[in-house]
């Protein structure tokens, strides 16, 4: 358990709240998503001040895509801060939520994105992904008369395998002066974004080319025109997360010959789990606000700083609730929710996250034990330990906790249907 960030002023949180758990399984229908907007309003406040306590004030627009709950969007909103999304659906969302600041991305931009787009233009800044998008808007606002304020998203060697978004940097200058020519676009910001970042290297790296590549082919005429600097998401959180250390490649296909489950309920692992290693969020801030700092303030003296963190704000607001429907050996128990509530796979060969049976709490007795999921297929596990005092039992209350980024956004229809969030 000490092998996760806060685990125990997190642990401590689940103890206080047990009771109340215990009690909305037993007012509701369970399986549910519980959603704790406390946790939003920290992890705001915790990466905002971790780029303040080194001088940058950063503007955050929260990635709409890592968790788009109705509860989640108004939290962020309420506490000060914007909105970035990828879609038609999401700028919506966005709206609905009342967010008064949107950044849109997100490549293959159509006329029907466009077109919503510049209903709402006043709220909106467009990283733009190519030439064709640039032509199109600047084409389709001059027919509305509207100005329209963009950016262009780019990419470095940095941003490798991410090349379907975005220009390569080389192209920036290019796309500067074609964009300075149409009066219907006000063309004022530099975007980059990779995902799965465990570290700062990426961000100080591209940020450091950047700072040359402009130097050497903008005037600084040209550089006072920009007006922001978006640094993308990808700051990677301390999640309550680890990786199975059967699974150390985090392969979604284990030979059949391979019968690790059995080796699980031996015991056979000596170390059941491997720490995702992942650096504090201040030394992000620290690293990234150096290079801000010394290498683009100069070069870039007008532009605000721009985030869109997604999984750092939303990884710890949703936990799962579920009943043990049915035991079916002393080692493996079916529960009411399914797999469909996270997407795919994810604790089954990707992930573990520590299950807590809320109904027999131990904090400290972890047990070999497979939960799997009620959906009818074997793919369906939640996970292969369970915290439990004694034996499970059938209607039994469990509870994975933290675990709200990429879960809810990639919940699916798969035989049963997604079931209800509840507001903590
Ligand atoms: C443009 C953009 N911004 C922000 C994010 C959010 O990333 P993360 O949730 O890793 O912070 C993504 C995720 O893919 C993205 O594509």
């Amino acid at each position: 358990m000490n092998i996760f960030r806060d685990s125990k002023k997190r642990l401590a949180l689940i103890k206080k709240q047990k009771d109340a758990f215990l009690k909305i399984a037993q007012q509701s229908k369970t399986p549910l998503y519980l959603f704790d907007k406390t946790e939003i309003q920290k992890n705001l406040k915790t990466f905002k001040n971790a780029f303040r306590n080194e001088g940058i004030d950063i503007n955050v627009f929260y990635a709409v895509k890592s968790n788009y709950y109705h509860g989640l969007l108004k939290t962020v909103v309420k506490e000060g801060e914007n909105l970035d999304v990828s879609s038609q659906r999401e700028l919506k969302l966005a709206l609905k939520a009342g967010a008064k600041q949107i950044i849109y991305t997100g490549p293959a931009k159509t006329k029907e994105d466009f077109e919503l787009i510049l209903k709402h233009h006043e709220k909106i800044n467009v990283n733009l992904e190519s030439l064709r998008e640039l032509r199109l808007l600047a084409e389709m606002a001059e027919k509305k008369k509207v100005i329209m304020r963009c950016g262009v998203r780019i990419y470095t060697r940095m941003q490798n395998g991410w090349t379907k978004f975005g220009i390569p940097m080389e192209e920036l200058a290019t796309f500067f002066r074609e964009a300075q020519k149409y009066k219907s676009i006000h063309f004022c910001g530099i975007h980059f974004h990779i995902s799965f970042n465990k570290n700062p290297e990426k961000y100080i790296k591209t940020l450091e080319m950047l700072s040359e590549y402009l130097q050497k082919n903008f005037t600084q005429t040209e550089r006072e025109e920009f007006e922001y600097l978006d640094i993308g998401g990808g700051f990677y959180p301390q999640q309550w997360q680890a990786i199975y250390s059967w699974n150390e490649d985090q392969e979604s296909a284990i030979p059949e010959e391979r019968d690790y489950i059995k080796e699980i309920l031996e015991d056979k692992f000596l170390s059941r789990t491997l720490t995702v290693l992942s650096q504090p969020i201040e030394i992000f801030a620290q690293e990234i606000s150096r290079v801000l700092q010394k290498k683009i303030k100069n070069v870039l003296p007008n532009v605000s700083f721009y985030a869109e963190p997604g999984r750092y704000i939303s990884h710890s607001c949703m936990h799962f609730l579920l009943n043990l429907v049915d035991i079916k050996t002393p080692h493996i128990g079916i529960t009411d929710g399914g797999n469909n509530m996270v997407g795919w796979e994810l604790f089954q060969f990707y992930y573990y996250a520590p299950i807590f049976n809320l109904s027999q709490f131990d904090e400290e007795r972890e047990i070999p034990f497979i939960t799997y999921g009620s959906l009818c297929t074997p793919d369906d596990i939640w996970g292969y330990y369970l915290y439990t005092k004694k034996q499970p039992k059938e209607g039994d209350i469990l509870l994975i906790p933290y675990q709200g980024a990429y879960t809810y956004t990639l919940a699916q229809q798969f035989i049963k249907d997604v079931p209800p969030v509840y507001d903590l």
